[in-house]
């Protein structure tokens, strides 16, 4: 049976400073840049959410219409949308808000929530500027 991949892409707007507690403020400014700046900026965000299954040949699709949609609206865009990521989002208390954690923090509540019998989540894009995105693939651990 073929086996498709289907990806949706999704919108959110959050603000963030790069600001690593365990290094100095110089460290940080040297690391970062102005991207450390203390009150922080803003970024459009865009994750792409892959998932890989065979066609449903009940609905003639991947996965159900709206389905994958609720549950990133739900895990992601309404925790994320207009918020202070360091401040707002729990996984940013302990962790910078890069665009690598934030790639693995977006996985994690995916895979903490994804429903039984959904296509498997293999890939996630999430791209912060024209020319800063993240790439992560999804490995399912042999259990
Ligand atoms: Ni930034």
């Amino acid at each position: 049976m073929a086996t498709l991949r289907l990806t949706h892409t999704y919108r959110f707007s959050a603000s963030h400073r790069l600001h690593a507690p365990e290094l100095s403020d110089e460290e940080n400014q040297r690391l970062y840049g102005r991207c450390n700046n203390p009150h922080g900026h803003g970024h459009n965000y865009v994750v792409a959410v892959t998932v890989e299954g065979a066609v449903d040949p009940a609905t003639g699709m991947v996965v159900p219409p709206g389905a994958l949609d609720e549950l990133l609206q739900r895990q992601v865009v309404s925790v994320y949308d207009h918020k202070y990521l360091n401040f707002d989002v729990p996984e940013y208390a302990g962790i910078t808000a890069t665009t690598e954690n934030m790639a693995v923090a977006i996985q994690e509540r995916l895979r903490a929530a994804w429903p039984a019998g959904f296509p498997a989540l293999v890939h996630l894009r999430v791209q912060e500027t024209k020319r800063n995105s993240i790439e992560l693939s999804v490995i399912e651990e042999v259990v």
